[in-house]
This record gives C-alpha cells, sequence and structure tokens, in this order.
C-alpha cells in the first residue's frame, strides 16, 4: 500500500539532479590542500570543542586513525579556505550536496558490516534522505548515534501516518519506550521489502521477540508460515485486541476458511453455525498459532 508521507526537509532533497551527475570541475587557481584540524580550531573554536567529544574524534583522528585529516576527512583539503575563509568553494558542504554524494563521503567510513549494506539503494536514499537527514555530527540532540532527535520522534517527523497507528488502542509499545523502531526495521536499508529487518536466523523479523510462535509444530497452521503474520495482525497497531486485524475473529478465519476464498484453506465444517457459540473459533481452536498434539489446533 504505498502511501503520502511528508517529505524531508533536507537541502539535498532538493537539490537538482544535474548537480549529482558535475563532473569535478578542474580548478584554474591551484588545488586545495589538507592544512590539518589545527588550522581550523583557531576560527571553529566551539565546533572543534563539540567534535573532540564526539566518536568521530576519539575513534578516528585522535588514535591517529583512518581520520588522520581529521575535519578534512569530511569537509575536504581545506587549504585554500583558510588561506581565504571567504572561499568556501572547494569545501563538501553538506547542508548543499545532493543525496548521493552526501551518502557516498559518509559510506567511505561506515560502508563495512551488514548495518550499511544497503544503504545505497535504501529507501531512504532513493527518496532524497540522507545521513544528516537523521544524523548530525555537529549538532546531535542525542548523544548516541549523533542522532538530531531521539526514536520514535525523528521518524515521525516524516512518518505521520505510523505515529497514528502507534497512537491505536492497541499497539506494539513503541512511544512507551519498550521497543523501537529500529528493532524492526534497518533505516540504512534492507535486501527485503520495506527496510524490515530479519530475525538473526533469516526469518521474519517477528521470532527475534514472539520466539514461541516460530515453532516448529507437528501441526503448523499454514498462514503464519506462508502468508506471515501480518495475515491476521497489524504489526504497528489497531482498534483490535491482540493487534487484529478484524475485531470478529470468526470474520478473520473465514475470510479464508469458506469455499469462495481463494485460499487453501479447508471450508469450516457446517455444523459450525455462525448463529450460535460456533461464532467463538478460539473456544475450541485455542492454538492458533500451531500445535504439537492436534491437527485442528485444539491444545
Ligand atoms: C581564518 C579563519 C578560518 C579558518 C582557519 C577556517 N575557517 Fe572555516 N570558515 C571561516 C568563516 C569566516 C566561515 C564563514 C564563511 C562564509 O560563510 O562565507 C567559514 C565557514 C566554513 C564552513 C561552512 C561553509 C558554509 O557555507 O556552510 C566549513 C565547512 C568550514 N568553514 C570548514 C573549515 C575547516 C575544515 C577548516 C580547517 C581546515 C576551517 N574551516 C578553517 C573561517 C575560518
Ligand atoms: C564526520 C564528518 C564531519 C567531520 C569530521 C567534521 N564535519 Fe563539519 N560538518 C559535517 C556535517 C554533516 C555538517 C552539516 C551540519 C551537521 O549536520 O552537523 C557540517 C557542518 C560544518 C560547518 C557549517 C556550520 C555548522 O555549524 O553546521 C562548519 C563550519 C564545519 N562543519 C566545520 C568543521 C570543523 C572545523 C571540523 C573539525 C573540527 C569538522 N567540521 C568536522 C560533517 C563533518
Ligand atoms: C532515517 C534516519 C536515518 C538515516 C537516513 C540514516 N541513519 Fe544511521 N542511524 C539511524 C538510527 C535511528 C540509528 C540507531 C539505530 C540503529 O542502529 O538502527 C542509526 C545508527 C547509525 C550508526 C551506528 C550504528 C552502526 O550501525 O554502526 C551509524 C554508524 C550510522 N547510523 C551511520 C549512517 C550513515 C553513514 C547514513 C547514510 C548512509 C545513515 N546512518 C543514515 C537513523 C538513520
Ligand atoms: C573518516 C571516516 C569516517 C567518516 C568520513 C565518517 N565517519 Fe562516522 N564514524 C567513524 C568512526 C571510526 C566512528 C566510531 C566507531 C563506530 O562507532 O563505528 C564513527 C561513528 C559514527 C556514528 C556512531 C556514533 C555512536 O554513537 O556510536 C555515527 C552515527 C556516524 N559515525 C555517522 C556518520 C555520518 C552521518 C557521516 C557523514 C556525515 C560520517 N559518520 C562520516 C568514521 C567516519
Ligand atoms: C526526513 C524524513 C524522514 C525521516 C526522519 C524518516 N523517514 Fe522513513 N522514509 C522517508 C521517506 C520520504 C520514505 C520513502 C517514501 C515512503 O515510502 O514513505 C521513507 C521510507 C521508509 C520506510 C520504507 C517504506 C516503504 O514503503 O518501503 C521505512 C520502513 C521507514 N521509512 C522507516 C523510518 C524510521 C523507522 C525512521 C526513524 C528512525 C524514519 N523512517 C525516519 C522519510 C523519512
Ligand atoms: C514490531 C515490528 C515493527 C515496529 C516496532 C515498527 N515497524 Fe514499521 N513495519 C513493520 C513491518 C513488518 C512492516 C511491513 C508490513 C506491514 O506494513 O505491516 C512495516 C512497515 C512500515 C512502513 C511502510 C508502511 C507501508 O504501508 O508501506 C513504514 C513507513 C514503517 N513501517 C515505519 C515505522 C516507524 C516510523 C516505526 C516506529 C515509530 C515502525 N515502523 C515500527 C514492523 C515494525
Ligand atoms: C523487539 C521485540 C519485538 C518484535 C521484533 C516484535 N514484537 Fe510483538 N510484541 C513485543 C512485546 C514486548 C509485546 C508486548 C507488548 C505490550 O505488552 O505492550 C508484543 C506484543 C505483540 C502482540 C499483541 C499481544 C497482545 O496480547 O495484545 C502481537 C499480536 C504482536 N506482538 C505481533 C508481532 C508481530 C506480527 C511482529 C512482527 C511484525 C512482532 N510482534 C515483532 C515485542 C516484539
Ligand atoms: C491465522 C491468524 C493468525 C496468524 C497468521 C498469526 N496470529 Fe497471532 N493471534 C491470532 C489470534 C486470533 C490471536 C488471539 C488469541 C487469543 O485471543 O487467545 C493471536 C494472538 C497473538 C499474540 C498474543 C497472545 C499470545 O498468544 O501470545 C501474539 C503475541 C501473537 N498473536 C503473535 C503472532 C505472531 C508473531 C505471528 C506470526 C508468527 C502471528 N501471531 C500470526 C491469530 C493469528
Ligand atoms: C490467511 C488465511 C487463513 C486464515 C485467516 C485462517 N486460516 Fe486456518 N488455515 C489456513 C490454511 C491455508 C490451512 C491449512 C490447510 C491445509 O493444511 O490443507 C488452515 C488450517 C486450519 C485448521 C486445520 C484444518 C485441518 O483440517 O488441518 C484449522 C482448525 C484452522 N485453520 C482454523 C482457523 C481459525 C480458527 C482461524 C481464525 C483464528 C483461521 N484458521 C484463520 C488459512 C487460514
Ligand atoms: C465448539 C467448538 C468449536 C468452535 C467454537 C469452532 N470449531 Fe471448528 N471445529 C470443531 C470441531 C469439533 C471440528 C472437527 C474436528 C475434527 O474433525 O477432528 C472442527 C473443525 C474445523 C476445521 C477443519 C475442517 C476440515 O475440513 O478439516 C476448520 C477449518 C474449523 N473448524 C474452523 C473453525 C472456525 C473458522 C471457527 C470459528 C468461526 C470454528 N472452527 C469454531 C469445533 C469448533
Amino acid at each position: 500500500m504505498a502511501q503520502p508521507q511528508a517529505k524531508p526537509a533536507s537541502a539535498g532533497q532538493t537539490a537538482p539532479v544535474a548537480q549529482e551527475k558535475k563532473a569535478p570541475a578542474t580548478p584554474a587557481a591551484e588545488p586545495s590542500t589538507y592544512a590539518g584540524a589545527e588550522a581550523c580550531k583557531t576560527c571553529h573554536a566551539e565546533i572543534y570543542t563539540g567534535w573532540e567529544k564526539s566518536p568521530h574524534w576519539k575513534q578516528t583522528y585522535k588514535e591517529g586513525g583512518i581520520a588522520k585529516h581529521g575535519c578534512e576527512e569530511c569537509h575536504g583539503p581545506a587549504s585554500s579556505h583558510v588561506a581565504d575563509p571567504s572561499d568556501t568553494s572547494k569545501l563538501f558542504l553538506f547542508d548543499k550536496a545532493p543525496t548521493k554524494e552526501i551518502n557516498q563521503r559518509c559510506l567511505t567510513c561506515h560502508a563495512g558490516g551488514t548495518q550499511h549494506m544497503n544503504a545505497i539503494n535504501s529507501e531512504h536514499t532513493k527518496n532524497g534522505v540522507s545521513c544528516v537527514s537523521c544524523h548530525s555530527p555537529h549538532h546531535a540532540k542525542e548523544s548516541e548515534f549523533l542522532l538530531v532527535k531521539a526514536q520514535p520522534e525523528l521518524c515521525y517527523t516524516c512518518h505521520l501516518q505510523q505515529k497514528a497507528q502507534f497512537d491505536m488502542p492497541f499497539h506494539h509499545r513503541v512511544n512507551e519506550g519498550l521497543i523501537q523502531c529500529s528493532d524492526c526495521h534497518n533505516v540504512h536499508g534492507t535486501v527485503g521489502p520495506k527496510q524490515v529487518r530479519t530475525s538473526s536466523t533469516q526469518d521474519a523479523v517477528c521470532f527475534k521477540c514472539h520466539i514461541d510462535k516460530q515453532g516448529p509444530f507437528v501441526f503448523e497452521h499454514a498462514p503464519i508460515k506462508v502468508d506471515g503474520c501480518q495475515s491476521c495482525h497489524l504489526t504497528h497497531g489497531g482498534p483490535n485486541p491482540h493487534m487484529l486485524k478484524l475485531s470478529n475473529v470468526n470474520l478473520l478465519c473465514l475470510q479464508c476458511h469458506t469455499t469462495s476464498s481463494f485460499s487453501s484453506a479447508p471450508e469450516a465444517p457446517s455444523f459450525h453455525n455462525q448463529a450460535s457459540l460456533f461464532q467463538s473459533c478460539l473456544l475450541c481452536h485455542s492454538q492458533i498459532h500451531g500445535s504439537n498434539f492436534d491437527a485442528t489446533f485444539f491444545k
């Protein structure tokens, strides 16, 4: 289901596409060279002090690691700017650069590992949401992960429809801080759809926490393995207990368990009179996620 989302306010998103294709200009003047972070300290004292406290300083520059050029590792060789502070033409400026270039720059160091493997093609990247839409090396509001805002508010700035879902009476307690959007999603991109993570065994993300539903059961209820949890549950939240898709459980079951349904499910037996107690399917078929004892999930 496609849905309109608020578009990011980042400058990267509105940058014209042509800019992404721009070949590196061959400057008429001398190319800029590395001036060293100490040179920046004089004029950008506040930023320098902040940077000294950030992970980018601690684990790279200070310890002589991969970021030996310090500030210029991100902003590019800056000698011409040091010589003439009004000349910012050769600096890499994050608020003016297109998404693709911003991401490339950050990914020179962050491309490794499984977390960022798919960042180049993530839904966020494709839609102009760059690393700096969510992270800020200098002005982070959260000390952890240099985020511009904590979850879930960070996500709600753009995903209003999901905000409404988590406000529903029955919901995963994300707003309460029990679990986070990023427990289920990898916002840096995934192989599967909707940027949804998989469990450590590459199964549905739901099994990460709801292990008891994974089985294997002697008698599996087919839709759980085939169509997934979403055939009966709303994942974020909804108006019905247990976040079920329909308020009447019998109608939920009969979506599949009728002759007219397209599913391979058998029709409920004819003695299942829906005007009587046979409405409450779970009264008898109580082990609806699967059973080791009974093919009709009675126990
Ligand atoms: C002599 C003072 C001085 C030094 C040294 C200096 N800067 Fe600057 N820098 C400035 C001034 C002034 C501006 C604002 C320029 C403008 O907006 O026209 C600026 C702006 C910038 C900007 C932002 C440009 C923009 O338009 O957003 C970046 C990035 C920057 N400097 C990086 C650096 C780095 C990296 C170093 C060290 C290699 C450095 N500066 C050294 C004075 C300095
Ligand atoms: C990890 C990459 C990275 C490093 C290292 C880095 N910057 Fe930045 N810089 C950015 C980004 C991204 C922005 C855009 C603002 C933001 O998101 O924080 C920025 C913005 C700036 C600006 C524009 C004004 C502002 O406050 O946003 C200046 C000036 C600047 N940086 C100077 C420096 C200096 C000086 C250093 C070294 C002490 C440095 N930067 C190190 C990524 C970096
Ligand atoms: C839509 C918001 C968003 C975007 C876009 C985004 N991030 Fe993140 N990032 C997060 C959140 C939230 C976390 C913390 C939760 C997690 O790890 O998933 C995080 C965690 C991280 C971490 C620390 C954990 C780790 O994996 O090592 C790094 C590094 C990181 N992001 C880098 C990047 C880079 C580089 C980009 C751009 C290619 C980027 N992020 C784009 C939101 C974002
Ligand atoms: C020169 C290499 C380099 C570049 C370029 C770089 N980073 Fe990092 N970054 C690191 C290292 C090293 C760490 C610390 C180790 C770690 O947590 O992975 C780090 C840490 C982080 C973290 C995690 C902070 C935490 O609390 O764990 C985030 C988020 C992050 N960087 C985002 C960015 C973004 C956004 C950019 C681009 C604007 C960027 N980085 C550019 C090397 C780099
Ligand atoms: C700056 C705006 C912005 C922020 C902040 C943001 N997103 Fe997004 N997100 C988007 C846009 C734009 C898309 C692509 C359009 C769409 O599918 O909604 C998207 C796509 C997604 C998708 C994939 C949807 C699909 O249909 O494939 C997921 C999942 C997602 N975002 C989760 C998150 C989470 C979790 C956070 C917070 C950590 C977050 N987003 C923060 C703007 C944002
Ligand atoms: C319990 C796991 C879980 C949590 C927590 C979670 N999501 Fe999702 N989300 C999913 C799954 C699974 C899907 C794809 C199937 C679906 O739509 O039910 C999804 C779909 C999405 C989509 C795409 C919606 C669409 O209709 O295409 C967006 C956007 C999204 N989530 C954002 C968020 C945001 C923002 C948060 C936190 C506020 C969040 N999610 C928390 C599991 C989760
Ligand atoms: C990070 C852990 C985590 C993941 C992943 C997760 N859940 Fe949950 N889920 C919980 C917790 C914790 C609760 C209990 C919530 C509460 O008490 O508010 C819960 C509650 C539920 C409930 C409601 C139970 C009730 O009695 O109302 C359903 C249904 C559910 N989850 C389905 C899913 C589905 C479907 C997925 C996969 C898309 C999923 N969960 C992924 C942690 C998780
Ligand atoms: C065929 C429909 C169906 C499917 C598919 C399904 N569920 Fe359920 N689920 C239900 C019903 C009906 C209830 C309410 C049970 C009750 O009231 O006793 C429920 C209740 C739950 C509960 C809360 C009560 C409990 O037993 O812990 C959780 C958690 C849950 N489901 C998770 C999941 C997960 C995770 C998946 C995917 C692996 C899934 N469900 C797939 C129908 C389904
Ligand atoms: C998304 C479709 C779907 C939904 C919704 C669904 N089922 Fe099923 N159900 C199936 C399929 C498919 C089978 C397996 C048929 C087979 O193995 O041949 C099955 C099997 C069963 C069986 C075992 C039948 C047998 O003879 O092996 C029972 C009992 C059952 N479902 C009850 C329920 C109840 C009760 C609900 C509602 C809580 C429900 N189902 C919801 C698709 C569904
Ligand atoms: C009062 C107990 C009870 C209730 C309530 C009940 N069932 Fe049954 N159900 C049974 C019995 C008994 C059987 C036959 C079991 C057998 O053949 O071993 C059965 C069998 C089934 C079968 C298997 C049919 C087949 O051909 O294999 C399905 C599907 C089914 N029920 C669905 C439902 C649905 C859907 C509901 C709710 C609308 C429901 N049941 C409510 C007792 C109940």
